[in-house]
């Protein structure tokens, strides 16, 4: 995606403006399962938004759930995500900056688990909370 641009909203809080999603029309893929997320009820969410919207400010994101489906139906072409998880903020700049590059890492990790799966995630969950690192965040969400 274009023109991703930082905006530092309040002090611990990040918020990333994107570009429209080049999937309007398109089934779209979630790619943070959430706790409390609105996906389930974005659709109920979004009659009640105008359709000339300019910029759609989603504070507490999470999954972005409302801005993604706002977006799969050309409700605005502009979003701003802000929440104060950085960690999640994080990934969403790796969703936009480096996608394949997270995939494959979710793709190995995912692969690498089988026969043991119960105790692999709680060692890559570990591991996250030890290093950080956006690489292993998808897959501990899962
Ligand atoms: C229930 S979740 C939101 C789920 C989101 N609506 C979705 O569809 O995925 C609440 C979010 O608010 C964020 N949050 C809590 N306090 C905040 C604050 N003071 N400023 C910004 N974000 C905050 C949390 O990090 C969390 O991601």
């Amino acid at each position: 995606m274009r023109h991703l641009r930082l905006v530092p909203c309040a002090r611990e809080t990040v918020s990333y403006e994107l570009p429209a999603i080049d999937v309007l029309q398109r089934r779209v893929p979630h790619p943070v399962p959430y706790q409390g997320s609105k996906r389930l009820l974005a659709r109920y969410i979004l009659p009640f938004f105008p359709n000339d919207l300019e910029l759609l400010v989603e504070p507490f994101a999470g999954s972005a759930a409302v801005s993604i489906a706002a977006a799969s139906q050309g409700k605005c072409t502009r979003f701003l995500l802000n929440d104060i998880n950085k960690p999640l903020m994080a990934l969403w700049h790796d969703i936009v900056h480096r996608p394949r590059a997270l995939a494959d890492a979710y793709e190995t990790l995912w692969h690498a688990q089988t026969g043991d799966e119960g105790r692999y995630y709680v060692r890559v969950r570990e591991q996250f909370n030890r290093a950080g690192g956006t690489d292993n965040l998808p897959y501990a969400l899962t």
